[in-house]
């Protein structure tokens, strides 16, 4: 199998067209033309995939996914990419002949131009849009492992720290022998082939919260920012070591995100109660969801790419259906706060860790609580699934174990010193613990500890 991803980003500032076309604007170009073909079905009263092509705010608003245009980016714009006959989405209109040439160099010219609402007004922002969706379909073991980059600069603008910091976050590649722990300010990662320390990645938005590796493993996502105040996403190409994009304008820290396994949309959650799905080409914010009464601790998309899973310290877990943000569906049964979510890799099952100690297994098809076993005395605070589908948490306790599904314990794992805050699987399946100290251990499934890493952010 073969992994496709291509990584490029374009300054659309530059995109000025080869031939001197006269710029378009929506009053006197854009208007008639969606009155014409369009209105019919998509207009104030008649909305139908909840687009309204009728003024620029709506069109901009957009229908169920999202914007329908951005400026700069005719390609990523859905309407564009339905009457141009794009990608997956339903041409438009539908059940008719594709519309003539030079009415979709009309739209394209609009768009690329800024959305200039009309003849004197001016053009919008563009922004560079990056390309990094990957066809799902070949996800799978790669036949080579990703390549990593293999040291980074030492830095010099860290303030020195006078003590280890907690694992606040911590990921481990799913192919490749490398793990990434995050701290104030910064990603430490670390080569499992031979232990030693890669280098920090700075996050200038501030505290790192969540790690994520993509699928195919080429990309990592760090996500954090500060309390009250801000909250991002970077994405960083694991290759180079460099940013290829940063996503996500929150109003409070991000504790929750993920990378859909495509490789298209970024979600985001945290004290805000709400999560917002944004798309990684442009930035652009696709729908949002308030179900939540409270922090929300925890998000994935599941391994189909079909539904976001997201849970929060009151208890609460929904899932909805990823593209769209539609369909939320409540997964009844937690009695505690809820602190991280975990998807099986085939995507039939979504693992809890409780508050009250419990493992929760759900079954997402008929959103029934189908299994649960006391795993933690004083609190269960992470869980992970391994690929062949055994679950490993963390606990309150300052001990990891490792369970068959049913609860059936494996192994247990000691030697924390503190809470097991954060665990994961390394690409080699072994099971993974950061703790409140601030240390990552890697253990055989047997129970054998095979390495302790400083996760301390600076040495002192
Ligand atoms: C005969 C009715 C009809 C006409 C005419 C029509 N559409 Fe649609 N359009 C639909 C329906 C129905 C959907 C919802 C499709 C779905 O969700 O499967 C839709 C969905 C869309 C969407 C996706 C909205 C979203 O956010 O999900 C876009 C964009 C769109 N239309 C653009 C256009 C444009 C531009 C035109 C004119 C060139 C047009 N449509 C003409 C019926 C129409």
């Amino acid at each position: 199998m073969r992994l496709v991803a291509t990584f490029f980003s374009l300054a659309s500032l530059c995109m000025v067209p080869a031939f001197a076309a006269e710029p378009r604007n929506f009053e006197d170009h854009i208007l008639p033309l969606l009155r014409e073909h369009c209105a019919n079905c998509h207009r104030p009263g008649k909305t139908r995939g909840g687009l309204d092509v009728t003024t620029l705010e709506a069109l901009e608003k957009g229908g169920s996914a999202g914007p329908s245009v951005t400026s700069g980016l005719a390609e990523n714009s859905p309407l564009f990419r339905a009457i141009a006959h794009i990608g997956s989405e339903e041409a438009m209109p539908p059940e008719q002949d594709k519309l003539p040439p030079h009415i979709l160099a009309s739209f394209k010219l609009w768009i690329e131009g800024g959305l200039k609402p009309n003849a004197s007004g001016r053009a919008r922002e563009t922004r560079a849009v990056v390309q990094l969706t990957v066809d799902t379909a070949t996800l799978g073991a790669p036949t080579t492992p990703p390549a990593f980059i293999r040291s980074l600069p030492p830095r010099t603008d860290a303030p020195q720290l006078l003590r280890a910091l907690p694992v606040m976050a911590l990921a481990a590649n799913p192919w490749a022998p490398i793990i990434a722990v995050g701290g104030q300010g910064e990603t430490v990662l670390h080569d499992l082939s031979d232990g030693h320390r890669i280098g920090a990645l700075p996050f200038a938005a501030g505290e790192v919260r969540v790690l994520r590796f993509s699928r195919n493993g080429q990309v990592l996502l760090i996500g954090g920012g500060r309390p009250t105040s801000s909250g991002k996403v970077q994405l960083i190409e694991l290759k180079t070591g460099k940013p290829l994009t940063t996503v996500g304008d929150d109003f409070d820290v991000v504790l929750a995100a993920d990378l859909s396994p495509d490789q298209s949309l970024v979600a985001t959650a945290g004290p805000e109660k709400l999560v917002r799905v944004y798309r990684v080409a442009d930035g652009a914010l696709v729908w949002t969801m308030k179900k939540h009464a409270d922090f929300i601790t925890s998000l994935e998309f599941s391994p189909d790419g079909k539904h976001l899973a997201s849970a929060d310290r009151a208890g609460g877990i929904f899932i909805t259906d990823a593209a769209t943000g539609e369909n939320p569906r409540l997964l009844a049964g937690a009695t505690d706060a809820v602190n991280q979510l975990a998807w099986r890799s085939d995507a039939r099952s979504l693992a809890a860790a409780c508050g009250d100690g419990q493992a929760l297994l759900y079954d997402p098809e008929s959103v029934r609580l189908v299994g649960k076993w006391a795993a933690h005395e004083g609190g269960c605070l992470s869980i992970a699934y391994s690929r062949e589908g055994s679950v490993l948490t963390g606990g309150q306790d300052a001990t990891a174990s490792l369970w068959e599904e049913g609860g059936k314990r494996i192994a247990k794992f000691k030697n924390c010193d503190t809470a097991a805050f954060r665990v994961g699987f390394t690409s080699a399946q072994n099971p993974l613990v950061g703790d409140w100290s601030g240390d990552v251990r890697e253990w055989t499934p047997t129970g054998e500890e095979v390495r302790v890493l400083s996760a301390r952010v600076r040495s002192f």
